[in-house]
């Protein structure tokens, strides 16, 4: 396993709309495997492929409490079935905007179809951060940030910040 360099705002990768994944192999589990090591490392609860410069539409999550054991999930070709009507609001990060937190209301309930590595379809109902964490990262694959889901205005700045902090980098 191997630790990626993570893909940072305003990075134009992180717009860009993901493909299906046509096949599971041993590249694209070890690609999974290094996303969730890069993950972990980071560390963060959730990563999209296209977060490592790989437009491919792949999520790992893992939601355990510290004092749980580690639960490492592998999303393949995600898709939203069912959504509830009600809304939670969760304080959202990205391991690509680091530092920056916000609150972000979403359906409380999903239900998600989505490929495992075992290449077998599955569903999955979920609720809590789980269902915030999946929809978070199932935006990364069509090029949404949390950000988007924030006042313009607020959105706006933190792209600015951001863009200077990348500049001042360049140079
Ligand atoms: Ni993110």
């Amino acid at each position: 396993m191997t630790i990626k360099p993570l893909i940072i705002l305003p990075d134009p990768l992180l717009r860009q709309v993901s493909v299906p994944i046509e096949t599971v192999n041993a590249e694209l589990l070890k690609l999974a495997d290094d996303m969730l090591e890069t993950m972990y490392d980071a560390p963060g609860i959730g990563l999209a492929a296209i977060q490592i410069g790989v437009p491919k539409r792949m999520l790992v999550i893992d939601v355990s409490r510290e004092d749980e054991e580690k639960n490492p999930q592998v999303f393949i070709n995600p898709e939203i079935v069912k959504s509830s009507d009600d809304l939670s609001l969760y304080e959202e990060g990205c391991l690509s905007i680091p530092d920056y937190y916000a609150e972000v209301e979403r359906p409380a309930t999903i239900a998600v179809k989505y490929v495992g590595r075992d290449g077998k379809e599955h569903m999955v109902e979920a609720d809590g951060l789980l269902a915030t964490c999946l929809q978070h990262e199932m935006d990364h694959l069509n090029g949404v940030l949390f950000i988007d889901h924030i006042s313009r205005l607020k959105r706006e700045m933190v792209i600015k910040k951001f863009t200077k902090l990348a500049k001042g980098k360049a140079v």
